[in-house]
């Protein structure tokens, strides 16, 4: 995690494009942040405690002067958050600023302390601006102590560094950690990722691992993990993405949950044909016709898409489907079909122990499929074919349209696969993807009903705990749920299948406690509404989210119970339909609390540490 940002220029003042830049990144951490540029044969530098707001009232009052400088907004590692942690890191001579971990950094904090330097902070990071300090006044360059400082440390790193002595250059270093290099007319930039140099910038160049650039003001160079001069290609950055406010919002959440329609329709339009309702997916570079397992691979809310789809692949398309949480998965040394196709899945396409797997995946022969929202990521590069999302930038830290969009390419690539393979009929095909085309509508008809449910939060709140029930896609949609209300709320929450309720989580039951279940009429609605009985029988305070059919079931227990009801479901619109309540619900749970909706405490949105 963790944002870096740096500019060089001729003779401007970079204190604010920099600062810009860190905007850009504030969704890979917020808990410091700080900027240090090269000015009068001097390192200056303001660091501040808190998201980036703090560092601009410090700002405000200091010149910060400079043509040379970078920046970093955290998420942290090694040590609190506090001041001295943040970055940049800086010594008599160096600058730097890291976004990755370095494991070794016990041992060299040890060795550098024998030499006699006290650490300021608790951070790994210091330990390579010291480092790099001692091989400069060993007598080396300035580009050679940064290559010997690479081979001392181990682990993951991007890394942007300025050198007291030469206000001319900038340097970048990548081993693990995304880090891009952008270029105008007479200044160039860095940054972890396209979106944040897209301002300033039409073309960027991704850094490969081992890699460390000389960045000047009108050129750069870059020197691979061999120390040979190579040529990087560059390519355009997608300026769709550059554009995030929140409008009317009172938070990005709030927008982005409202936006789902409007987006969902814009993913649908790329992969759906709807003259005559079939799927379109681009050609791939392989082949996946009889296709005997596929593996889905993804952290967090994307892991919980994967599950939900893996109910479409298994009945859409009668393919086994294994769904795996990367960090778990790339360790396990699961054996693997040889060419069997594996899907990575994720919105921000960088995150570290996804992209892991991925490598891993291809190491095995896998072929790979990555479905990202972020263009040009990580995972888009690495991957032998991408499909993008669409859902646009996702600023709100909780996962809102990204995992609704992923929904939309799980689901046309389960029917394209179905298709294939002769399970579905033309018709099959053109009765799902009619469904998919009614998924806009119907998530905005969920919406209409915003205030009904902002009265049943009222009613509930306020909640300690809460249990999430559902079976069959409902059940991921659960979980999915409980990880909303526990990021934004700070409220524990668990997600469970209805039918594993009785064996352990029934003992949580006691009066009052709020127990959320979706349940459509449509699918194994009797099976539900039994364990909506037992929690009825135990005092438990059930929202049920159902359809008018379902709740026509219940009979006389209406009266127990509070209910929202949505749309008929069906397979496909299913998982879209209640998952809309449950982001409602935890949006509207936060604003009770008063908590932090868009910075949740301990997150960011884009997870590149393992
Ligand atoms: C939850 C959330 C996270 C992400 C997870 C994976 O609201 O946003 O659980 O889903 O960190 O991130 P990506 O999808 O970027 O790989």
């Amino acid at each position: 995690m963790c944002g870096i940002f740096g500019v060089i220029a001729n003779n401007d003042n970079v204190k604010d494009q920099i600062f810009d830049g860190l905007r850009r990144l504030e969704y890979r951490g917020y808990d410091s942040s700080g900027i240090a540029t090269i000015n009068n044969d001097q390192i200056n530098c303001i660091k501040s405690q808190g998201n980036l707001d703090q560092l601009q009232k410090k700002l405000i009052n200091e010149d910060l002067l400079g043509n040379v400088g970078i920046g970093h907004t955290r998420w942290a590692t090694h040590g609190v958050p506090n001041e001295a942690n943040a970055h940049p890191h800086i010594t008599d001579e160096v600058a730097v600023v890291h976004n990755g971990i370095i494991e070794n950094f016990s041992l060299l904090k040890n060795q550098i302390s024998e030499t006699g330097i006290n650490f300021k902070s608790e951070t790994d990071t210091e330990a390579i601006a010291h480092l790099i300090t001692l091989y400069l006044k060993s007598g080396m360059g300035s580009y050679e102590a940064i290559r010997a400082t690479t081979e001392d440390i181990k682990g993951s790193y991007a890394l942007a560094i300025i050198v007291r002595s030469e206000p001319n250059k900038l340097y970048a270093v990548r081993k693990g950690s995304p880090l891009a290099i952008g270029s105008s007319d007479s200044k160039n930039y860095i940054g972890s990722d396209g979106y944040s140099l897209g301002n300033y910038c039409n073309e960027v160049t991704y850094l490969k691992d081992g890699d460390i650039a000389i960045i000047k003001n009108d050129a750069f160079e870059i020197f691979d993990h061999q120390n040979e001069f190579i040529n990087r290609k560059s390519q355009i950055i997608d300026k769709t993405v550059t554009l995030a406010e929140k409008g009317a919002f009172k938070h990005f959440m709030s927008k982005e949950i409202h936006e789902q329609p409007s987006v969902i329709q814009d993913s649908i339009s790329h992969y759906i044909n709807n003259e005559d309702l079939t799927v379109n997916l681009p050609k791939f570079p392989f082949n996946i016709t009889n296709l005997k397992n596929i593996t889905l691979v993804a952290c967090g809310s994307s892991y919980y898409s994967g599950l939900v789809a893996r109910e479409w692949f298994e009945k859409l398309a009668r393919v086994k489907v294994d769904v795996e949480i990367a960090s778990e998965f790339r360790y396990r040394e699961a054996p693997m079909d040889s060419s069997g196709l594996t899907v990575f899945i994720s919105q921000s396409g960088e995150t570290a122990d996804t992209l892991a797997a991925l490598k891993h995946c291809k190491k095995l022969n896998q072929k790979t499929i990555s479905i990202v929202n972020v263009p040009n990521s990580s995972m888009c590069r690495n991957s032998d074919s991408s499909l993008k999302i669409f859902a646009g930038p996702e600023i709100g830290v909780a996962s809102t349209k990204a995992f609704t969009c992923q929904l939309v390419v799980l689901a046309s690539l389960a029917i394209h696969i179905g298709r294939i393979n002769g399970n579905l009929s033309d018709d099959d095909e053109n009765n799902y993807v009619k469904s998919l085309l009614d998924v806009p509508r119907l998530i905005s008809n969920v919406l209409d009903q915003e205030e009904d449910l902002i009265k049943i939060v009222k009613e509930l709140n306020p909640i300690k705990n809460a249990l999430y029930l559902g079976r069959g896609q409902m059940y991921p949609v659960a979980l999915e749920g409980a990880l909303k209300l526990k990021e934004i709320s700070y409220i524990h929450a668990e997600g469970y299948p209805a039918g594993e309720m009785k064996h352990g989580p029934i003992a949580l039951l006691e009066k009052g406690l709020p127990v959320i279940i979706g349940a459509p009429s449509f699918n194994l609605f009797d099976k539900t509404a039994s364990n909506l009985y037992e929690v009825i029988a135990r005092d438990g305070n059930v929202l049920l989210i159902t359809d008018q059919e379902g709740l026509n079931h219940l009979g006389d227990t209406t009266k127990k119970i509070k209910s929202f009801i949505v749309d008929e479901a069906n397979i496909i619109t299913a998982p879209f339909i209640y998952t809309i309540p449950y982001q409602l619900f935890a949006y509207h749970t936060a604003l009770l609390k008063g908590t932090d909706v868009d910075q949740p405490r301990n997150l960011a949105k884009s997870v590149t540490v393992e």
